[in-house]
């Protein structure tokens, strides 16, 4: 049996009912590495990195730089997997930058991003030698001129600016206008330009901007290019500042649920870089290359959370709350940003699903839920919820809210299952305690 988009695309359902993972039995993977679990199909990993990679190919983008954004899921399996794809990567902390070392990444293929990086944390990107600094803001650019005066090579920016553009998104996932926290707002580029024309540690390579994630319509991108293309034309005419590239962000939506439709990668790179290229002849500028940050559309769909069922709780007039032995740690997204899921039982993901039901999370927070209204195939104890497209903004945000070890990551292709992460141990809940 078939499973919708919305799952890995190595998901089927074998004839006993039971869900496949790239052949693999997520009922056995379940009982054997224990729940919460967290599967990610490599081979889906990949087809997004290759679906970027020729995207800009097709349209003749052929110089474009797609990195990816590891805030969605960084560990050293997944920095290896899309470096051996092509990509290169965004980091957003000291942390992620010592990780994406540690696996083995060309410092060169790395950007640091970030609105409060400490000057630990640039002192760290200039020492590792990391391919560029986005800044963010006038403190930062201050701090950055002064630590690379003097320099023989001057360092390698670009500037994230705010293009104050809506998104058809939510708003806590809004970036690119102009009240976010993010980015210099328009106005302030000339001061930023005036202040790198006397700045030859560093070099301006890029204008940045990223709009938002969870975006369904491209056209919010290919309006931004043309006003960063404005600021580029200022940079380069004013300042004389020979920038060589516009970096467009991440934010492509993926479907969580069967009715949606993501936009079409091929497409959208396709719209963005004619809109580039269009807008480098009108305004006499020299070809800029084109740069790309997805994060989510890259891991969200590879990612299934397996909980398993703990109990249940009639409420009169009201769906069941159905109890399961994750929550609000390992995925915090339903109760941040409301955000729903498609989910089947891993165990009976043949059966009919007739009772609508709410699924509770096991942390102590009244607030704490995983789906609300969703139907399931009659849940009782035992039995595992599956929730599709739970790869991007999930681990990357967990806690050990209620000292709950976070769970197992597991990658798994046809031949091999890969922990990828292994649960930590209560001992690994005490082990900073001083
Ligand atoms: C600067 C930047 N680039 C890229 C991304 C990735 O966005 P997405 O995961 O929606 O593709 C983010 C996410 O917030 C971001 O802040």
């Amino acid at each position: 049996m078939s499973l919708s988009h919305v799952w890995p695309k190595t998901a089927t359902i074998a004839p006993n009912g039971h869900l496949l993972i790239a052949g693999h039995d997520v009922t056995e993977l379940a009982a054997q590495y224990d729940t919460p679990l967290y599967i990610f199909d490599e081979l889906t990993i990949r087809t997004m990195c290759q679906a970027y990679m020729h995207a800009c190919r097709a349209c003749g983008a052929t110089d474009a730089v797609v990195h990816y954004a590891g805030k969605a899921l960084l560990n050293t399996a997944i920095a290896q997997v899309v470096h051996s794809e092509g990509l290169a990567l965004d980091v957003v902390s000291g942390g992620e930058l010592a990780l994406a070392l540690h696996a083995g990444v060309d410092p060169h293929h790395i950007h640091m991003h970030g609105n409060a990086k400490t000057p630990r944390e640039l002192d760290e990107a200039l020492t590792a030698g990391i391919g560029a600094i986005v800044v963010d803001n006038l403190d930062e650019l201050h701090l950055l001129i002064a630590k690379t005066a003097g320099r023989a090579m001057p360092f390698a920016i670009q500037i994230r600016v705010t293009p104050d553009i809506a998104t058809d998104t939510h708003v806590h996932i809004q970036t690119g206008h102009y009240a976010s926290k993010f980015g210099f707002p328009i106005e302030q580029i000339p001061q930023v330009g005036a202040l790198l024309q006397h700045a030859p540690g560093l070099r301006l390579t890029a204008i940045h901007a990223h709009l938002g994630s969870q975006i369904f319509d491209a056209h919010t991108h290919v309006a931004a290019i043309d006003v960063l293309l404005e600021q580029v034309v200022a940079l380069r005419n004013t300042y004389h500042l020979p920038i060589e590239a516009v970096n467009i962000g991440g934010g492509l939506a993926v479907a969580y649920l069967d009715h949606q439709q993501p936009p079409d990668i091929t497409a959208s790179v396709a719209a963005m870089w004619y809109q580039l290229q269009q807008g480098c002849v009108r305004h006499g500028l020299p070809r800029l290359r084109l740069e790309l940050e997805p994060g989510r559309s890259i891991v969200a769909r590879a990612g299934v959370a397996v909980y398993r069922v703990i109990g249940s709780k009639p409420v009169r007039d009201l769906p069941r709350w159905v109890h399961v032995d994750g929550g609000m740690a390992d995925n915090i997204r339903p109760v941040l940003y409301g955000a729903k899921y498609t989910a089947v039982l891993a165990n009976r993901a043949d059966a009919v699903a007739d009772e609508v039901v709410n699924v509770a999370g096991r942390y102590c927070e009244s607030g704490d839920f995983l789906l609300k209204d969703v139907a399931l195939a009659r849940p009782v104890v035992g039995d595992l919820v599956a929730l599709a497209v739970s790869g991007a903004y999930t681990l990357s945000m967990a806690s050990n809210y209620n000292m709950v070890p976070r769970p197992t990551a597991l990658l798994v292709n046809h031949e091999t299952i890969r922990v990828m992460r292994r649960r930590e141990s209560y001992a690994d809940l005490w082990r900073m305690d001083a």
